[in-house]
This record gives structure tokens, C-alpha cells and sequence, in this order.
């Protein structure tokens, strides 16, 4: 992947990248067609699929999460990318070679006992919301991301703002760290009821899928009470939670109400905050978020 991804930067050609765990929908594709949209058409698309084990917690889905590569290749190909990068683990995280480090060519045996020892940790937008309910989820997701940009050299990359939280991450690790990669933020696809496309709600059976509209009639709810005046975040955050506690397969995990870019905690609810929440239904965890 890296040796094409230089062959494209000799030739100036643009790359877009849009990194992904599979299962892909209409969410995802979107991705895609914004990615081709900055790159032109002589540029070049890749999407990685892969499901990275380093952001998933041990109690979590990790061996049971969706996997479609066949539909997913098809489906990459009719939103026009150009490659599709499905990297296993053994690659991703293989062990050590050579002396000491994996840099050394020269000396290619594996280093015994050498496991997967260097991650990449955002301190400051990692600790709330997701950071707080799945400890070391964002330790994984920078490490694979930066580990995928070193990889594809893109020269944008693609991220959903259904996962509001990440994007934020994803860009400050860009800022902190020099990458040069542009980090684009694309809007939110949503089923027709409202649900927030996710591979996860393959999960939720038929009363699931239909209280699942919870999360997004919570957003709306917000919106319409912050629509003509500010109130106190507290007495928002209250009503909310009674609202959900009315779909009875429902379980809040968080709400949260929070600024868009610091993500730190507001203490009036108005136009322009951003709220996000986590809910279970049954075992499924699903997300959501949105501006008010
Ligand atoms: P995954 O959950 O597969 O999502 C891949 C990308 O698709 C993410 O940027 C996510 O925000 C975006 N996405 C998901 N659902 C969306 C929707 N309904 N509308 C718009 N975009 C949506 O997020 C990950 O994978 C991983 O953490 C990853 C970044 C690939 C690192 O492993």
C-alpha cells in the first residue's frame, strides 16, 4: 500500500482516504463520494476496511462485529473508489523484526516476545463521553488511524460526524503530530425514520429497530427546546433523560451537552451546542449526536 501510495505522490496525484471498519452502508459511501469530491477525478480514492482490535474493549463485539467483504467491494466500487485496502491483523500488528526495532531490513527474525508496543494517545478530548465508557477505545483508534496514514499518504482524509467525538480526536492528533492530511468532516446519514445509519443496528431485532428512533427524537427534542431561548444544561439534560426512560427497551448510557470543538461541558443549552448520547437497546450499544 505504501509503495503505490509514493508512486501516486511522484506523479502528483491527489489522494483521498476514507478509513472504515466494513459493513458498509450508505453512511460510509458518502464518505467515499465526499473524498472523490475533494480529489478530483484524476485523483485517487482508497477506503481500508479493516476491524481494528486495538479500539475494541475485552467485554466488546469485536469477534462478532458484521463482515461483508464481497458486498463491501462491490459497493466500493459503484461509489467510485479506486482501491480498497484490507490489511489482516497479522500485518497491521505483526511482531517486531531485526535487532532491536522493525526498521532494521537487514535483519529480518522476529524478536521473541515482541508483541505490538507503541500507541498513540490524545489526552485531552479522549476522556469524556466514549473515552469514559470504553477506556482504551481511542488509544486504538489514533493508533490505527496515524498507523493507516503512514500507510495510504492521503492528502485528505474522510471522517463521519456520526462519530463526533473521533473526528475531534482524529484532527487534534493531526495537529498535534504534523500530519499532513487535510481531515474532512461529513454530515450524519440517517434511515428514513432518523435512525443514524451504524454497521452495529444489523443487531436490533424488530422492537429494537423501532425504539432505536430514540436516539434521533432526542436530538430533535433538544433542538425544539433550545430553538427560542437558552436554559440551563442541567434542566435540558433532566428532560432528556425522563424522554428516553419513556421507550421502555431503551437504557441510557450518557447524554451529553458540550461544545462542538473543546468538547468540554456547557452549562446553558443553546443553538450551537452540541449534544451527544449513548443508548442501549438490549445489548446493543448505538450512538448519536448533533447540533443544537
Ligand atoms: P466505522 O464505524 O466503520 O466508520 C467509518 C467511518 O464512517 C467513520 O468516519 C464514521 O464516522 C463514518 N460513519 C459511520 N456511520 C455514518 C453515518 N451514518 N453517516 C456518515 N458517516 C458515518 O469509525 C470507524 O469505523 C473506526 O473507528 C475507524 C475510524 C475506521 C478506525 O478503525
Amino acid at each position: 500500500m505504501q509503495r503505490l501510495a509514493r508512486q501516486w505522490q511522484r506523479r502528483h496525484r491527489r489522494v483521498g482516504f476514507v478509513p472504515t471498519m466494513g459493513y458498509l452502508h450508505a453512511g460510509h459511501l458518502s464518505l467515499v463520494q465526499a473524498a472523490r469530491r475533494r480529489v478530483g477525478k484524476t485523483g485517487q480514492v482508497v477506503v481500508s476496511i479493516y476491524v481494528n482490535p486495538t479500539q475494541f474493549g475485552p467485554q466488546e463485539d469485536l469477534s462478532r462485529y458484521p463482515r461483508d467483504l464481497a458486498r463491501d467491494l462491490k459497493l466500493c466500487r459503484a461509489a467510485g473508489a479506486n482501491v480498497v485496502f484490507t490489511p489482516s491483523d497479522a500485518e497491521m500488528y505483526p511482531p517486531a523484526v531485526g535487532s532491536a526495532c522493525g526498521d532494521d531490513r537487514t535483519a529480518e527474525r522476529t524478536v521473541p516476545n515482541s508483541r505490538f508496543s507503541t500507541y498513540i494517545v490524545e489526552e485531552q478530548l479522549s476522556q469524556a463521553m466514549e473515552g469514559a465508557a470504553r477506556p482504551t477505545h481511542f488509544r486504538g483508534v489514533t493508533t490505527v488511524v496515524a498507523k493507516l496514514f503512514h500507510l495510504v499518504l492521503p492528502d485528505v482524509a474522510v471522517f463521519g460526524a456520526k462519530d463526533w467525538q473521533q473526528a475531534a480526536i482524529v484532527k487534534r492528533m493531526t495537529w498535534d503530530l504534523n500530519f499532513p492530511v487535510k481531515i474532512i468532516v461529513a454530515p450524519t446519514v440517517r434511515a428514513a425514520d432518523g435512525l443514524a445509519l451504524s454497521s452495529r443496528n444489523k443487531y436490533l431485532n424488530a422492537a429494537q429497530r423501532t425504539q432505536a428512533v430514540i436516539l434521533h427524537h432526542t436530538l430533535q427534542r433538544a433542538r425544539a427546546a433550545v430553538r427560542r431561548k437558552s436554559i440551563p444544561a442541567a434542566r435540558l439534560k433532566a428532560d432528556l433523560e425522563k424522554f428516553i426512560a419513556s421507550a421502555p427497551l431503551a437504557r441510557l448510557d450518557y447524554l451529553e451537552l458540550f461544545d462542538p470543538d473543546t468538547l468540554t461541558p456547557v452549562l446553558t443549552a443553546k443553538r450551537g451546542t452540541q449534544l451527544a448520547l449513548a443508548v442501549y437497546l438490549g445489548p446493543t450499544r448505538l450512538i448519536d449526536n448533533g447540533q443544537l
